[in-house]
Formats: structure tokens, C-alpha cells, sequence
């Protein structure tokens, strides 16, 4: 939900065009988390100035429109110390437009710019305060405020400096905020802060950093701001202050937008500012909590520049598809010891005792992370011997769900940042219950405030519609069932039988995918259809709901996912020769049960797409068109059904005509309620 962008370059000389680049391959980076507009700000060349673009649309728009603004030698000429900050929108205060995209100002005069994520949701309140004080406000956003306060406060307390005036904008500020803020007062300083939105630092230095840690600042401090990071210079191993070298800075809502400049980043913490002063970064807090640690780690990313490219792909949706072989071994890697036919999950390993002795397993998400939920409930019910309850975590939030002090409340979401499960969390934790999280993105909000957790280690996913994800979801908590199941001999044999499937898993995935060209034959006859019903029950219902949701998404299509037991109960009405169905059909428990809807089906002139086991002749009779997947064990059916249906939504978009990779109206990370 918008990404936000900012580079700082400090005596590394860059021109203005390289500083717009810098901006707009951040933006792209960043697209995935919102497409409806975008915009940037950077220095003029008319000294002490600001120049702001902002387009309706796509990146790509934005770049045309630079390109055709930003001429003359003067942009080719390298400045030593510039701020830029960019912003990609998708919107929730005012309707996507020019005057509503970021970045917004305080004034004709650009005294203050600001590049915003997440929702004020105080702003009427603030805005009537800065109306009665004579602001005219241009845009329908919530964001305008924030640069108007700053202005507001900056003639109050003149002798304020930026990181000050910051500070006191945010303690006025409720809701949700990821922000970046130039000054044409206060050039060559950037300062940034965040409270629910994500928001990091990046550092590039020519010498290694010689420091892990950025001291933080507490309390009023008129003075500059004192701390500074230092990197050694490699022949001397000596610590140089930071004035004296280059250094560029970039704040960004995610690590992906900064991967190719730098893997040494900050991940702020609610309520931290970040502010870059002469070339040095200080963190700022105005109030000291007891357990708060006294400085802020600068980590490695792991992440690979390789990861976020499209490759030789159209898009990133069909390469995290056909990653799937790798992401889930990864998801497994170090964790499934095949060789001892034991589990091990490192972030849960010392908490499982007391998750043995829980009332019951909550598993919490939404979209597709609720499905992963949906999908191992059965295997974790059967394992752990324990009530699961599986729960959107919008609804759980609207209904003030009882929680209890020895509940284990599992948060499932890719990002890590999604504001309905992140509020879910933060209520399940005051009411004492322990939170696991169960994340993609190192470092995210959920991540970090779970006491405990699960990385699925699926690899950046870039593509809106989540694919990759939700198989190493659903096997981090297939992983989970199986430690817990350990030492019941009575499951033995149970759990070998999964683990040897798991074993055997990437391969099966890898016969799914060569399934390609016959999906692809299926989309052709089903893309100019209105409506698709997916239809299965028991392990692979979870399946019909997650192949619905990615066909909606993607084609803009009407579909459906019905627990075939349901079927009479009301949706067989829609049943004729024209609907288009599909029904999972697999030898498990519920085979017959399945074989009994398909009928009903075919009796009322239904013609459905089988998803069936290979070689099952039986099955397949059923029907003129079948789609056959590799046996698995029945737990893990799922991850072999989903793919096919990931599959054809992707072909249906393509023949529709839809943007796969940014359907309309969507955004990856919902950091907004
Ligand atoms: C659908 C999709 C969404 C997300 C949902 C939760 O393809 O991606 O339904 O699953 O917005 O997002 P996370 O998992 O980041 O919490």
C-alpha cells in the first residue's frame, strides 16, 4: 500500500538525471505496493529550490514525464549533496490524480515536501486546525496535513531544527505513517519516521561499516544531533568520522528497492526519527521505554539483486511459479532432516513446550495467508491433537474474539506488515496469548513483534498475487504439525509417511508445472466466460478458495470456491451446460463423497474440469476434460492442486488482457485497515 522512496547522496557526487534515476528504479522496485500514481521531488537548479513531478499512473508515465521536464545541462552536472524522494501510490484519501499523488506540499513555495504511507486518521481534526490558521489545502489526501503542520510549526519555533520539528508533527499524528520529508530550509537533510507502515535505512559507504549499531537518542535535544556511524577505513582499521567520507543514504518501504545499492540496512521501530544531518544519520526518540535497547542494529540482507529480477519471464507472477520446485525446498532447508526423519524450527524450538500445553491453535491471516490456514487446519487438528481455529483476521478483530492467556495465536502473512492481522495481533498479545509469526519479509512488523516465529524463507515475492507464499506457508505449518507431533508413537507412522512426501515434493511440483501448455489450452476456452466455479472438499478445499481468490484477482472474472458438500445446499442452482466448473477429485477419504458432487453435477448438465490423480481412468470418465497431478500424501494434495489453478489464472489474465503482475485496484502489502 503506496512505497515510499528516498536517497540522500552526502560528497558522492551525482547529477540531477542520476539522482532522478536513482528514484525512479526505487519506484519500480516499490510498484508492487501500489500503481495508481506516482511522483518525486528533488533539488532545483535554481538555487534553494524544490521541483516536484507527479503523474496519474504507472512508474513508466512518471518516467516519460521527466524525461520531457527535466532537461538542460544543468541536470547533467554533479551535485555533491542532494535529497530526492519518490512515492507510488495507491489510494486511499482522494481519487487517484495528480494533486492527490505524493509528493504533497506545504506550500506554493515547496517549503516542505512529504512522501507518505499508511492512513492518518486523524486529519479532519488536523486540518480544521491548519484551516483556522489560514492553510488552503489543494488536495483530498490525508498526507497534505503532515506537510502543513511541519510548515506550521517551522514559522512557531523558528529556532527548531528539522529532525525537532519532525518530532513534534508526529506526537500530533494518530493512525498509521511511513514517511520521508525534504526542506528547501533545510537542504542536504533528510529526516523520516514511521509508527505501523514500514520503513527502512539504507547505508552505502565506500569503506565497510565498521559499526552494527546506531546509538539512539532519547529525549528534547535542541543540539544537533550528536551520533554519527563510522565507518574503518580498510588500511588503517581506523574509525573516521563520517563528514569526511561519502556516503549516500536511501529510506525505503522495503529492502527490495535498495538491494542493488547496498545490503546494510535499519529496519525502524515505531515512532523512531531518522534524520541525516551533514552526511550523518542520528535516530531519535522522544521518549525512553524500559525495555527499549539503546541502539538500532544495522543487518545484512541476505537477499540477492537476482531475486526481485523478472529474469527471462513476462512476469514476476509466473517466475514465483515456477519457482515453487526451489522455494519450498528452502522453506525446508535445514529444518526437515530427512536423513533422521526429524523437524526442527529454530525460531519455535524453545517455546513448543509451552505451545503443548495450550487451550488451542489460532491461526490468523488474510487473503491467501488465511488459506494456508484453511489447508493445514485438518493436519494440525490431526497432530497436535488440539482445537485449531482459523480466523480472517478483519472478522476476528470486528467481533472482539474472547482470547485467553494460554491461547497460541499463529499470524500468517507474507509481507508481515498487513493491518488487519498486524492489529490482531497487537489485541491477542494484550491479552497475553503467545504469538507466533509465520512471515516472508525479515524484519517486518510481525516478525518483530511475535515472540516467537517462523520464516518461510519462500524468497521475495513481487507479483501482487501471491503464489510462492502460500505453498512455504503451508509447509512451515505442516513443519509445525510434525514437531509437535514427535514424541506420539502413535503418529509414527503418520509422520513419515509426510515426511517422505515432502521428500519427494519438489519433484511432484515439477511435474505439476509441465502441466503448463494444457492449462493454457483450458484458458483458452474458459477467458470469455463470467463466472468459474472451483469446487473440492477436505484437504483440497482450501485449494478451491485460494484458485477463486487468484482468478478474481488476476481476470477480473466472477469465481467461486464451493465445499462440494455444499452443493445442495444451494449452489448446485447454478449448475447448467454453460457454467463453467471445476471440481479436485482425489483418492482420499472424501473420494467418494467428491464422486457423489461431480454426479450431481453431471446429472444437471454440468460439464466440470476434473483435477484428478494421473492415471485415474475411473475419475477421468467422468468428464471430457481432466487435468492429472502426481499422488502425494493426502495432507499435501493441496500444494499439488493449488498450482494448476495458479496456472490458469495467470493464462486467463493474459488472454484477458489484464495486468498480471498489478491488477487494478489491488496492492501487495495492505498496510491500511
Ligand atoms: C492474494 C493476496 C492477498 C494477500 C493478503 C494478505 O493473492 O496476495 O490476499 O494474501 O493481502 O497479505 P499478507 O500475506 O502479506 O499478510
Amino acid at each position: 500500500m503506496c512505497g515510499i522512496f528516498a536517497y540522500l547522496n552526502y560528497l558522492t557526487p551525482k547529477s540531477r538525471h542520476e539522482v532522478l534515476d536513482l528514484l525512479l528504479n526505487g519506484l519500480r522496485r516499490l510498484e508492487y505496493r501500489g500503481y495508481d500514481s506516482t511522483g518525486v521531488a528533488i533539488d532545483s537548479p535554481q538555487a534553494n529550490d524544490i521541483v516536484m513531478v507527479k503523474r496519474c499512473g504507472k512508474v513508466k508515465v512518471l518516467e516519460d514525464a521527466i524525461t520531457e521536464h527535466f532537461s538542460g545541462k544543468e541536470y547533467d552536472e554533479p551535485v555533491m549533496t542532494h535529497v530526492g524522494i519518490a512515492h507510488t501510490r495507491w489510494a486511499t484519501h482522494g481519487v487517484p490524480c495528480e494533486t492527490n499523488s505524493h509528493p504533497q506540499r506545504s506550500d506554493d513555495e515547496n517549503s516542505f515536501v512529504v512522501v507518505h504511507n499508511g492512513i492518518v486518521t486523524n486529519y479532519k481534526d488536523v486540518k480544521t486546525f491548519l484551516e483556522k490558521r489560514g492553510y488552503i489545502f489543494e488536495s483530498d489526501t490525508d498526507t497534505e496535513v503532515i506537510a502543513k503542520l511541519v510548515h506550521h510549526l517551522w514559522k512557531k519555533h523558528p529556532g527548531y531544527s528539522f529532525r525537532e520539528l519532525v518530532e513534534q508533527v508526529i506526537q500530533q499524528l494518530e493512525g498509521a505513517f511511513a514517511i520521508a520529508i525534504k526542506s528547501k530550509h533545510f537542504p542536504g537533510e533528510c529526516v523520516a519516521s514511521r509508527r505501523g507502515s514500514p520503513l527502512l535505512v539504507g547505508i552505502k559507504t565506500k569503506t565497510r561499516l565498521s559499526t552494527d549499531h546506531i546509538p539512539i537518542l532519547y529525549g528534547k535535544d535542541t543540539e544537533a544531533p550528536k551520533t554519527k556511524v563510522l565507518p574503518r577505513t580498510e588500511s588503517t582499521s581506523e574509525f573516521m568520522p563520517l563528514e569526511e567520507k561519502e556516503v549516500e543514504y536511501f529510506f525505503a518501504s522495503d529492502a527490495s528497492a535498495v538491494i542493488e545499492h547496498t545490503n546494510r540496512v535499519i529496519y525502524l521501530e515505531d515512532d523512531d526519527v531518522a534524520a541525516v544531518r551533514d552526511g550523518t544519520l542520528s535516530i531519535h526518540r522522544l521518549k525512553k521505554c524500559l525495555d527499549d535497547p539503546h541502539a538500532r542494529e544495522i543487518t545484512t540482507l541476505k537477499m540477492e539483486i537476482q531475486q526481485i529480477m523478472k529474469g527471462n519471464y513476462d512476469y514476476f507472477m509466473l517466475k514465483e511459479i515456477f519457482e515453487q520446485p526451489e522455494s519450498v525446498v528452502n522453506t525446508m532447508r535445514g529444518r526437515v532432516r530427512f536423513d533422521s526423519k526429524s523437524v526442527v524450527l529454530g525460531g519455535i524450538k524453545d517455546f513448543i513446550p509451552e505451545i503443548k500445553r495450550c487451550r488451542r491453535l489460532m491461526l490468523i491471516g488474510c487473503g491467501t495467508s488465511y488459506h494456508s490456514a484453511v489447508a493445514t487446519r485438518q493436519l494440525l487438528e490431526e497432530l497436535t491433537e488440539l482445537p485449531v481455529m482459523v480466523e480472517l483476521a478483519s472478522d476476528f478483530l470486528d467481533r472482539n474474539t474472547p482470547i485467553f492467556r494460554d491461547d497460541v495465536c499463529f499470524f500468517i502473512s507474507q509481507s508481515g506488515e498487513t493491518a488487519d492481522s498486524l492489529m490482531a495481533l497487537r489485541y491477542c498479545k494484550q491479552r497475553g496469548a503467545l504469538i507466533v509469526g509465520i512471515t516472508n519479509t525479515v524484519g517486518s512488523s510481525i516478525c518483530r513483534e511475535s515472540h516467537c516465529g517462523v520464516h518461510i524463507n519462500a524468497g521475495p515475492e513481487i507479483g501482487v498475487a501471491s503464489t510462492k507464499a502460500y505453498t512455504s506457508q503451508f509447509i512451515s505449518l505442516v513443519m509445525f504439525a510434525l514437531v509437535m507431533s514427535e514424541d506420539r508413537l502413535s503418529l509414527q507412522q503418520r509422520r513419515l509417511e509426510i515426511i517422505q512426501a515432502l521428500y519427494e515434493l519438489p519433484d511432484r511440483i515439477r511435474q505439476v508445472l509441465k502441466l503448463d501448455s494444457q492449462v493454457q489450452e483450458l484458458a483458452k476456452d474458459l477467458f470469455q466466460h463470467k463466472s468459474l466455479l472451483i469446487m473440492g472438499r477436505g484437504y483440497n478445499f482450501a485449494t478451491c478458495l485460494e484458485g477463486a481468490l487468484k482468478v478474481k484477482e488476476l481476470t477480473y472474472m466472477h469465481s467461486e470456491g464451493i465445499m462440494a458438500g455444499e452443493l445442495k445446499h444451494g449452489p448446485l442452482a447454478l449448475i447448467d451446460d454453460r457454467m463453467p466448473v471445476m471440481m479436485i477429485v482425489l483418492r482420499d477419504p472424501v473420494y467418494i463423497k467428491c464422486i457423489n458432487a461431480l454426479q450431481q453435477v453431471t446429472s444437471r448438465k454440468g460439464c466440470p474440469i476434473i483435477i484428478c490423480e494421473e492415471g485415474d481412468e475411473e475419475t477421468k470418465s467422468y468428464s471430457s476434460r481432466s487435468l492429472e497431478i502426481p499422488r502425494t500424501v493426502d495432507c499435501l494434495q493441496g500444494i499439488l492442486t493449488v498450482i494448476p489453478m495458479q496456472l490458469l489464472s495467470y493464462h486467463i489474465a493474459v488472454l484477458r488482457g489484464c495486468d498480471v503482475d498489478c491488477p487494478r485496484n489491488l496492492a501487495k502489502s495492505v498496510t491500511v485497515e
